[in-house]
């Protein structure tokens, strides 16, 4: 029996991550070709999943990279393992696993048999070495409890980052380590597990990511100033249990003894991946030529994508704590949420017109040994 659930909800936004989540559909496919071939027979795969990511992953488009279902053969039988929080929208998965899974599958005589679990993965999730293959995109950055923090409301955009990791490393570091043995307990001997886990900047690289965060912080600040958001509520929505590690954090994990008595790892690999809206607004730019109207449409169409898929991943945890302080019964959630994103999207025009949405990533693929 899970006795770890941890309820604080950092599930996707139901509804609204199906349509914004570009940037985390494009680190999938980049990760898609560490899957290894797997071999035939009754295969299991566990796989971190949302309310939506089955209609992302590409399992029916043939003009992809390999997917889940290409890395097995034929008419094999493949019971897939669909893990989330208990709080995930595990109504919309089904929905979507009936829509793309099953067609595909059956074209190619695989019997497919899912599974969801609504158990978090600082949890045992199925029986030991039941796995062939676990997968987890975009997702490992999520802690399992809050770090403790207060920052100052008058600290840079940087300095913000900075505290805020420095704060939450220690956390970070426990956590990884819980899921790599949680999963060398579920995942077989000679079996793989495949990552791609946010990350922050590598210490060789020059180039910084960014996320979009910035101008919606101003924004947040900006909401404050206005009235709708008081000090405490902003102060709580910096809380948000996520971290982006760096690669060094990552390797000592991964070093320590009793992981790596159970891992060897095949591919450690940082990727800055751009959030695919960025390509679409230098096309719509340029085709703008010299109309300026046009041009700050292409902007300002670009800069709602990024907004809009930081606030649908962030969105259940900041409006929980809205309701924690308005009472249960507010619902001015969406009204905030539009509010928000136009400020958003405003500071963005106004001061960040030049900013790349990109993302460092880390790689990953470790096989579990054979001996431990
Ligand atoms: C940014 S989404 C990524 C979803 C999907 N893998 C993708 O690539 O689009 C992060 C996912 O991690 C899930 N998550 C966060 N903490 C978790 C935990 N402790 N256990 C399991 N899933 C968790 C969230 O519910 C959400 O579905």
């Amino acid at each position: 029996m899970a006795s770890n659930q941890n309820l604080v909800r950092i599930a996707m936004r139901d509804g609204y991550y199906n349509q914004h989540s570009g940037l985390q559909h494009t680190a999938m496919c980049s990760g898609l070709k560490l899957i290894p071939k797997l071999a035939d027979g009754m295969l299991n795969i566990e796989t971190d999943k949302t309310q939506n990511s089955m209609s992302r992953l590409p399992i029916t488009d043939v003009d992809r990279a390999p997917t889940l279902l290409d890395s097995v053969s034929d008419g094999t039988s493949v019971e897939v393992l669909l893990e989330d929080t208990p709080l995930n929208d595990f109504s919309t998965l089904s929905k979507t696993l009936h829509a793309e899974f099953y067609q595909s599958s059956a074209e190619r005589q695989i019997s497919f048999f899912p599974r969801m679990i609504p158990v978090g993965f600082y949890n045992r999730i199925v029986p030991s070495q039941l796995v062939d293959l676990g997968v987890s995109w975009s997702s490992m950055n999520y802690l399992k409890t809050q770090p403790a923090f207060t920052f100052d409301p008058q600290s840079t955009a940087a300095e913000f980052a900075a505290a805020r990791h420095k704060a939450f490393s220690s956390t970070a570091r426990q956590d990884l380590a819980s899921f790599m043995t949680l999963r060398a307990s579920e995942i077989r001997k000679g079996g793989h597990l495949v990552a791609a886990l946010g990350a922050q900047k590598p210490a060789l690289e020059a180039k910084q990511g960014n996320s979009g965060s910035i101008p919606l912080q101003s924004a947040l600040v900006k909401m404050v100033a206005r009235g709708l958001l008081n000090h405490q509520e902003l102060l709580q929505f910096a809380l948000f249990p996520s971290d982006e590690r760096t690669v060094e954090e990552v390797q000592e994990v991964l070093n320590l003894p009793e992981i790596s008595k159970s891992w060897s790892i095949e591919v450690f690999e940082p990727e800055l991946i751009v959030h695919p809206a960025w390509a679409e607004y230098q096309t719509a730019s340029d085709a703008a030529g010299a109309d300026q109207a046009k041009k700050e449409d292409a902007l300002r169409n670009y800069a709602r994508s990024a907004i809009l898929n930081l606030v649908s991943s962030s969105g259940w945890f900041w409006l929980d704590i809205l309701k924690a302080h308005r009472g249960s019964d507010w619902d001015g959630g969406d009204e905030f949420f539009e509010e928000l994103a136009q400020a958003s999207v405003q500071e963005w025009v106004e001061k960040f017109p030049d900013l790349k949405v990109e993302f460092w990533y880390i790689y990953l693929r470790a096989k579990r040994v054979v001996e431990d």
